[in-house]
Order: C-alpha cells, then sequence, then structure tokens
C-alpha cells in the first residue's frame, strides 16, 4: 500500500512517501481503508522527536483517521465491514499512524462517523475538539453559569474550546486577533478581547469582576502568572501549550484562593476519557454544530510538505487533511 512513513525520528524532509505492506487486523482490531487524516501539531512533535512516545519503525506518520472497515478481528461485535469510523489516537504509545491506504484501529478507539458528515469534515475536528472536551470537562471541571476564558479563540483547538464551552452554558470570554472576532462569536463566544491591544488582565478584570472560574491560554503567550491572579476562589487554570515556557508563579495567590493549575496531554487520556470526548463530538457533528474553519485538502504524498507548512506557521486558520492520491479530484 502507499504510506507516509518515517524510518527514524528527524525534520520533516524525513518523511517519505512509498510503499509499505498492507496490515492485518489481529483480535479487537479494526482493518480501515483510509479517506482522510488530518495533520496536528502533534504529528510534527512525535515524527521529530520532540513528544517521546514509543514507535513501530517504519512508522507511518499521523494520528486521526476516518475510514471504512474493511475487515474486522475476532472479539469485535460493535462494528461491521462497511461501517464508517473515525479515530483520534493511532500514531503514538506503540501504535501505527494512518497516514496509508489502510489502517489498523483498535476497535476501542473507534467511533462511528454520524452520518451525512463528511470525512475531512470529521477528521480536521476530532483532535482539536476532543483535546477542548478534556480541557474543559476531564481537567476543568467546568460547570454551567461559570465565566471561561479562552485564549486564542479562533485557532483549531480554541475555538472547540469556545464551541464546547458556550454548549456547556458557560459564559465565554476569550482573546483573538480584532479581525477574528466575528469568527469567536459565531462560535459562541459572548466577549472577544484584541489581545493585540494593551493590558489583557486589566481587561479581563473589568469584564469578569466577580473572577474567572476557568481559563484556558491555546496560544500560550498569555501570562500564566496574571491569569492564575483573574480566577476567582476555586478557579482552575489549565494548561494544554507552551513546551518549553517557563514562569514564575506566587504561590500565596493560588493556595489562599483554592485556586489550581492543571497541565494535560491528550495523548495520556485514558480509552474511556476518549470515548466519553467521542460521544459529545459525534452529537454536536451529527447537527453540524462542530466545524472546522477552513480546509485545505492535499494528496497523501505531500505529507512532507503539510508538515513544514505547519512547522513554519503557514496555515492559520486552515486545516490540512491529506487523502489517498487517487481520491483527489483531477486538476
Ligand atoms: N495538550 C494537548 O493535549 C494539546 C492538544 C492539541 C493541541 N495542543 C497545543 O495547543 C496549541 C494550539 O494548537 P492549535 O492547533 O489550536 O493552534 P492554532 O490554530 O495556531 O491556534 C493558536 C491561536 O492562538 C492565537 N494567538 C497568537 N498569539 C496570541 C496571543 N498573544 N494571545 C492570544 N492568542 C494568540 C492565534 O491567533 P493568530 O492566528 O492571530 O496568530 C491562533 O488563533 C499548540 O501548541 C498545540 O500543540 C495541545
Amino acid at each position: 500500500m502507499h504510506a507516509a512513513y518515517i524510518t527514524a525520528r528527524g525534520l520533516a524532509e524525513t518523511i517519505r512517501f512509498g510503499e509499505l505492506p498492507a496490515p492485518g487486523c489481529g483480535p479487537g482490531e479494526v482493518l480501515v481503508r483510509v479517506e482522510a487524516v488530518s495533520v496536528n501539531h502533534v504529528d510534527t512533535f512525535v515524527r521529530s522527536g520532540a513528544y517521546p512516545t514509543r514507535l513501530p519503525f517504519p512508522f507511518v506518520i499521523g494520528r486521526d483517521v476516518v475510514g471504512v472497515i474493511v475487515a474486522v478481528g475476532s472479539g469485535v461485535t460493535a462494528f461491521a465491514r462497511g461501517d464508517r469510523v473515525w479515530s483520534n489516537s493511532l500514531g503514538h504509545d506503540g501504535r501505527q499512524g494512518p497516514s496509508a491506504d489502510f489502517a489498523v484501529v483498535p476497535a476501542d478507539r473507534a467511533y462511528p462517523l454520524p452520518e451525512g458528515v463528511a470525512a475531512a469534515t470529521a477528521v480536521a475536528i476530532v483532535h482539536p475538539a476532543a483535546t477542548a472536551y478534556l480541557a474543559l470537562h476531564a481537567h476543568g471541571g467546568i460547570r454551567g453559569g461559570e465565566t471561561v476564558h479562552i485564549g486564542g479563540g479562533a485557532g483549531q483547538v480554541g475555538s472547540a474550546l469556545v464551541t464546547l464551552a458556550a454548549e456547556s452554558g458557560a459564559r465565554v470570554i476569550c482573546s483573538a486577533s480584532a479581525a477574528d472576532r466575528a469568527y469567536c462569536r459565531s462560535m459562541g463566544a459572548d466577549d472577544v478581547l484584541d489581545y493585540r491591544a494593551d493590558d489583557l488582565a486589566g481587561r479581563l478584570r473589568a469584564i469578569a469582576p466577580g473572577g474567572i472560574d476557568l481559563a484556558i491560554d491555546t496560544s500560550a503567550r498569555e501570562d500564566v502568572a496574571s491569569l492564575l491572579d483573574l480566577l476567582a476562589p476555586r478557579g482552575r487554570v489549565v494548561v494544554l501549550a507552551g513546551m518549553t515556557t517557563r514562569v514564575t508563579l506566587t504561590l500565596g495567590e493560588l493556595y489562599t484562593h483554592d485556586r489550581s493549575i492543571r497541565g494535560f496531554a491528550i495523548s495520556n487520556a485514558t480509552v474511556a476519557e476518549l470515548t466519553a470526548a467521542a460521544g459529545t463530538i459525534n452529537r454536536l457533528l451529527a447537527r453540524g454544530a462542530l466545524t472546522p474553519r477552513r480546509i485545505e485538502t492535499l494528496p497523501m504524498s505531500h505529507a512532507r510538505r503539510a508538515h513544514a507548512r505547519l512547522e513554519d506557521g503557514d496555515v492559520r486558520g486552515t486545516r490540512i487533511v491529506l487523502v489517498p492520491d487517487e481520491a483527489m479530484p483531477p486538476p
């Protein structure tokens, strides 16, 4: 089969596109014919080694997939051949990625694709949306009526956070570029603050005088110490980005108000947590309430270029989706 793969961790240039033996599926697994895969920041971290995880070599890159089941391993009762499914936890912790004609998916990491949802739409959203679900629910403990601040509300994860937080009945404040104000409002933000204007902390305090219950900055550019200061009693900061950011905190600001700061990575999520996220994602996908902003579809043979462009910051507001080369429409 055709596959985009690496034989060792390294730069985007190490990605090859060529023939690898097609995998077979074992007990508890399904084999899918791949329709679409997405390109995430984390795919570049896995490829480069910035995010260390067990990889079988040659390693097929990628994490999220939508495909049609073509074979079902023993013991799998939830799915049958012909079912369309998605997964967002391949390509790490010893599992092969899906950037190939066929991919093996453990059945407990496969979720049915809701009727009528395009493969590209689903695959583009499942990673940021599951991240948002975990940040808000598994780690942030969001409750209806709370005030939530999202840093970088127009980004892939940020816009999913805005959508899911609004869906939970929270008041949603986000920071974004002034040009993205209307987009963030359309996703469900109540207030949008221009991140380039001065004194974000002062403006946040002015519109949330009772304090912020949950703050999540996807840009890793906001000042975590200021966010902690802005929290209501028992408020939480959830950290999901800023791999090399160092901060200085005043612990008294934290413990004297029962505030907390907590980090997480979706790669550590349990199967049960991912399944809970998938339930919410499928409910929202089915009613068109979760949509990627822009999708650029490229043939899988362009995987190397896709990684390089993501690393160069050349895909603002756009999600790259790779499809098998023969599925590309003629130019
Ligand atoms: N922990 C996890 O499990 C997990 C999972 C998924 C992703 N992540 C991480 O989450 C981060 C965001 O990913 P993404 O795909 O959402 O990226 P993205 O689409 O590039 O979004 C980042 C957003 O931040 C905005 N921004 C830039 N500077 C800002 C500032 N000073 N203040 C506020 N916002 C600012 C950007 O706006 P402009 O476009 O105007 O620059 C953009 O909208 C990445 O670091 C990724 O690795 C972590």
